[in-house]
């Protein structure tokens, strides 16, 4: 039975950061739009077409959601996250654009080709590494019933510089994650750990 950790500490970490910085990369506890990019770019090598629906699990203020138009990619794009006021302000940062819809209910969740997550599980707070290693595998099982084709997640590395890593954070083992991956949901699953952030991410295609 998978613990599923109150993410209180976890919504009012982000609150912080999206009432400060608004919607902007430091709004998403990004250091920049290059790096938020980059991750974006490593996540969308999940996508196989042009034309697909796709959502965006922890979308903060929907920054992918431009981006995937600056990309030339036509997607149905919904945005989730559950912090209310990171959807407030993406909703305002979208007001008037089309095919994209934000919610925090987690009942309305769709099922979609594709679902991605971006920074969604680098924040742990207090809890311990085990309990929340345990409430990733528990998340990831969600992204597989919830996508069609596949999905992709980063997550920071446990190969981070020493003196550089926080005590708040998770930095998970790649080696793990690509072994429960690839057992658990595809034969198809890429660990992408080349793109010269302190973090990785993992593709996996079911089709
Ligand atoms: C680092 S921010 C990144 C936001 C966006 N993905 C981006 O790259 O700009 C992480 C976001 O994930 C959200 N989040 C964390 N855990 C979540 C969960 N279990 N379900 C939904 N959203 C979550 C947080 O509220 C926060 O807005």
């Amino acid at each position: 039975m998978s613990k599923i950790p109150n993410l209180e500490h976890v919504k009012s970490y982000f609150d912080k950061r999206i009432q400060e910085h608004g919607a902007s990369p430091r709004g998403s506890d990004w250091n920049s739009e290059t790096s938020q990019n980059l991750r974006f770019d490593q996540l969308l090598q999940v996508v196989e077409s042009q034309t697909f629906s796709l959502l965006d699990y922890g979308c903060g203020y929907g920054a992918l959601a431009d981006y995937l138009v600056a990309k030339g990619l036509d997607a149905d794009y919904y945005g989730y996250d559950i912090l209310e006021s990171a959807i407030e302000t993406a909703r305002q940062a979208h007001a008037g654009k089309l095919k994209r819809v934000f919610f925090t209910d987690k009942a309305q969740l769709p099922a979609c080709d594709y679902t991605v997550a971006s920074g969604i599980f680098n924040f742990r707070g207090e809890q311990s590494f085990e309990d929340w290693t345990e409430y990733v595998l528990g998340v990831l099982g969600e992204f597989d019933r919830l996508s069609r084709r596949g999905f992709s997640s980063n997550f920071l590395t446990k190969y981070s510089d020493a003196d550089k890593m926080r005590p708040d954070l998770y930095y998970a083992d790649p080696m793990v994650l690509f072994d429960y991956c690839k057992r658990k949901f595809s034969k198809n699953v890429a660990l992408l750990h080349d793109y010269r952030l302190y973090d990785f991410t993992l593709i996996v295609r079911k089709d």
